[in-house]
């Protein structure tokens, strides 16, 4: 019989930020804005020697009912401005920024990222989201903004303008050399030119090639489109499906996707978000898990929840009764306003009978159904528990590792590294120490050839 050799597992740390994951009133939860929140995160994470430090991304508040939704957690500091902070603190840990491709330019983002490798000593990874709502859009000198099926056109042309530029110097270019009097060897340092749909720009890069040639590049979204742009030209997947069934459908699916673009399995990584609650023993933490989900969903959180779907005021609903006998308001979702998940729920009147069913079957009032039907921590048990089904997700190909999201910050990584990992170091399927200094090392991938002058321009316009 042979056997397949252990994969070796990745694990990475999602700073919160905005969303009720967070349970902000816990006495244990601390700032999601001060640095110090960021330093204890982060310098937890690189003691477990996680691979990398996560950050999503928001780029307008959010609104419901025409007020600032603020039991999610309010405020969310530049993700730069915080991942360059943090290289200063950190030694090994991967640092992983969501930045969106329909909001921003080319030039500006991977001058910021080839920053951002120069600083950590090649430790940045960019997070593509293609994002594309009007609201957000309002923010923006463009307002309003791109029509949904051009989200992943522009994010093609983005990736693949922000590819020329990262490839724009080779490498070789800075002599410095004072006997001579050469700085640059090569005046053509860092030249451009890239026409397309989305972009026509010309001109020079002004960042040297970077330690990791280019960041390594993650893509969120999960449409066949976005499957499709993932294969073509990430290196990650940001996913969410970490259970054993959708985790592996998702998994083949993806993977299969590479030999068309002439890759290679281990060349995309898939490593969905995952929660957690750990106790000493499978009991308690069922438990704790049970007592998180109460704090995850108050009463005005499910409300709130009920609202997405319904498109309506819902206020004067008690959140422990009964559904509302009304229907959903058809049309266009104005109640919630920037959220991603109002988009999921495309048929809501499908939904809402749904729910009604479900609720009349269990007897469930308006919280307990917002409770049942929401994300469930995904890992729930004794370290010894936990461990094991991390691993056995990532030996059967559900995924290649993990984001873990506590539903603590800054705090709530420090179980699971004194616990679960010194597990999953026995098991050696996780790493004791770093033995890479880049990103790219940790994750095991390739860092990119340099592509000769002639090939630089981007191939996807
Ligand atoms: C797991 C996951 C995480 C995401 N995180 C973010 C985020 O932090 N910021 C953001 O603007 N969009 C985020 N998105 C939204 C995607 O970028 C994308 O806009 C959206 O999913 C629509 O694309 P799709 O139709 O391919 O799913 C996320 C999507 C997924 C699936």
């Amino acid at each position: 019989m042979s056997t397949k050799p252990l994969k070796q597992i990745h694990l990475a740390a999602h700073f919160p930020g905005v969303n009720n994951t967070t349970v902000w009133s816990d006495p244990a939860a601390g700032s999601h804005i001060e640095f110090d929140s960021f330093v204890r995160f982060a310098q937890t994470a690189e003691r477990a020697k996680f691979d990398f430090l996560f950050l999503a991304e928001g780029l307008r508040l959010r609104e419901q009912g025409g007020k600032i939704y603020d039991l999610d957690v309010v405020g969310r500091p530049d993700t730069f401005t915080v991942l360059a902070a943090l290289a200063a603190v950190t030694e090994h840990l991967g640092l992983t920024g969501t930045i969106n491709s329909t909001f921003n330019e080319p030039y500006e983002v991977a001058r910021q990222f080839a920053s951002l490798d120069h600083l950590s000593e090649g430790r940045a990874a960019w997070n593509v989201v293609t994002s594309w709502d009007a609201f957000t859009g309002e923010n923006f000198r463009r307002g309003g903004f791109l029509p949904r099926e051009d989200r992943y056109t522009r994010a093609r042309e983005f990736l693949a303008t922000a590819t020329e530029l990262f490839d724009s110097w080779d490498g070789t270019e800075v002599t410095a050399d004072p006997v001579s009097g050469t700085f640059l060897r090569d005046a053509r340092a860092g030249a451009f030119a890239h026409q397309g749909r989305h972009f026509d720009i010309e001109g020079r890069f002004n960042v040297p090639r970077s330690p990791q040639g280019r960041p390594v590049v993650f893509q969120a979204g999960d449409s066949d489109e976005g499957r499709e742009f993932a294969a073509a030209s990430a290196d990650a997947i940001f996913g969410r499906y970490a259970t054993l069934e959708e985790g592996r459908e998702f998994y083949a699916d993806v993977k299969g996707r590479l030999p068309r673009y002439g890759r290679r399995p281990e060349e995309l990584l898939i490593l969905p978000a995952a929660t957690f609650a750990l106790a000493d023993t499978d009991a308690q933490a069922r438990e704790l898990a049970h007592e998180v989900r109460r704090s995850q969903v108050s009463g005005a959180t499910a409300i709130k929840y009920l609202e997405h779907v319904w498109n309506r005021d819902l206020s004067g609903y008690d959140p422990d009764g009964p559904l509302p006998d009304v229907d959903p308001d058809p049309g266009e979702n104005t109640i919630a306003l920037g959220r991603a998940s109002v988009r999921q729920f495309r048929d809501p009147l499908a939904t809402a009978r749904q729910w009604r069913e479900l609720a009349e079957a269990k007897n469930l009032s308006i919280r307990e159904l917002v409770i049942a039907t929401t994300a469930k921590q995904t890992f729930v048990g004794s370290p010894a528990t936990v461990a094991e089904s991390i691993n056995s997700l990532v030996q059967a190909d559900a995924a290649d590792g993990f984001i873990l999201v506590p539903h603590i910050t800054p705090d709530g990584l420090e179980g699971f590294a004194d616990t679960v990992v010194p597990l999953l170091q026995e098991r050696g399927v996780f790493r004791s120490e770093y033995t890479g200094t880049t990103l790219r090392d940790h994750l095991g991938l390739d860092v990119p050839a340099v592509r000769p002058a002639g090939e630089r321009q981007a191939t996807a316009s």
